[in-house]
């Protein structure tokens, strides 16, 4: 075969890869997770089980210590169990005391293994404090690459959305279970979902919004711990505690769907107007 047709083979495989998802090259050669899931358990590695240290003592008048050295250890999603993740993941998000500590501890964290194949971390958008916030479920590429949620299509379509009720993205404050971009923008597995868990958690408490939105099946389940899909639990409030007070809830078709199901906008817009309703009421 000529050379010109043979480099129109490899762009034509490399447009089937794009079209299919597959946009990242993880390693060198392929894995069977299939066969690895199914091996004992790999003993834990030599690292100590994490425990809080108690803050470092306070030296006269030297700067805040960094965040990240008030936790000890650096457990990886590579090499450490999933308990030791996990509970480093609870520690961290419980010992942040501001959006911003947040962000820097989870920036810091390395227990997610999409944090290795984004380019950055997507936090949030919007403004900390709004008496709404929105949840939905991962970046994608747009997000990947700018570090804001919701900037690509689906992201416009909810400017759009939120502009038919007279809001706009900076008198809400919008963010994602998971923060780092899946693969190929595939939806994150529930234990991506559940690593994550803690610092959204967090996020919700210390953005204090009066309500959530919940955008799509995997942040509506997570949060409000349902299992059914989005079709069951869209267009109803539910309560969701937050220390004292209680959160209300409005599990919502997420933006990315109303692109490929247009025809089901007309169930967004009853739930946006039973959304303006809550906020007129002014609970
Ligand atoms: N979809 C999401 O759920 N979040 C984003 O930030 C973008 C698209």
């Amino acid at each position: 075969m000529d050379a010109a047709a043979d480099r129109d083979q490899w762009i034509a495989l490399l447009d089937f890869y794009v079209a299919a998802g597959v946009d990242v090259a993880l390693d060198e050669a392929p894995h069977d997770r299939f066969a690895e899931a199914d091996r004992p358990e790999l003993p834990a590695v030599s690292r100590p089980p994490l425990t809080v240290q108690p803050e470092e003592p306070q030296r006269a008048p030297s700067p805040e210590p960094r965040i990240e050295q008030r936790l000890p250890g650096l457990p990886n999603a590579a090499t450490q169990p999933a308990e030791v993740i996990a509970a480093d993941a609870r520690a961290r998000a419980a010992s942040a005391r501001t959006l911003e500590e947040l962000r820097a501890l989870l920036d810091a964290f390395d227990g997610c293994a999409l944090k290795g194949t984004a380019r950055q971390l997507a936090f949030a958008d919007g403004t900390p404090g709004s008496r709404v916030m929105i949840l939905g479920e991962a970046p994608g590429a747009e997000e990947d690459r700018t570090g804001k949620p919701f900037v690509g299509r689906a992201g416009q379509l909810l400017d759009r959305m939120l502009g038919a009720i007279g809001l706009d993205r900076n008198c809400v404050y919008i963010a994602n279970i998971v923060p780092w971009r899946p693969p190929g923008n595939r939806t994150p597995t529930p234990q991506e979902v559940a690593i994550c868990l803690p610092f959204t958690q967090r996020q919700i408490e210390l953005a204090a919004p009066d309500i959530l939105l919940t955008l799509g099946a995997p942040s509506t389940q997570v949060i409000l711990g349902l299992k059914e899909g989005i079709t069951r639990t869209r267009g109803r409030w539910y309560d969701y505690a937050l220390g004292e007070r209680s959160l209300r809830v409005l599990p919502m078709l997420h933006p990315a769907y109303l692109l490929r199901q247009p025809l089901h906008k007309r169930f967004a817009w009853r739930d946006l107007r039973l959304l303006r309703r809550e906020l007129d009421r002014g609970v």
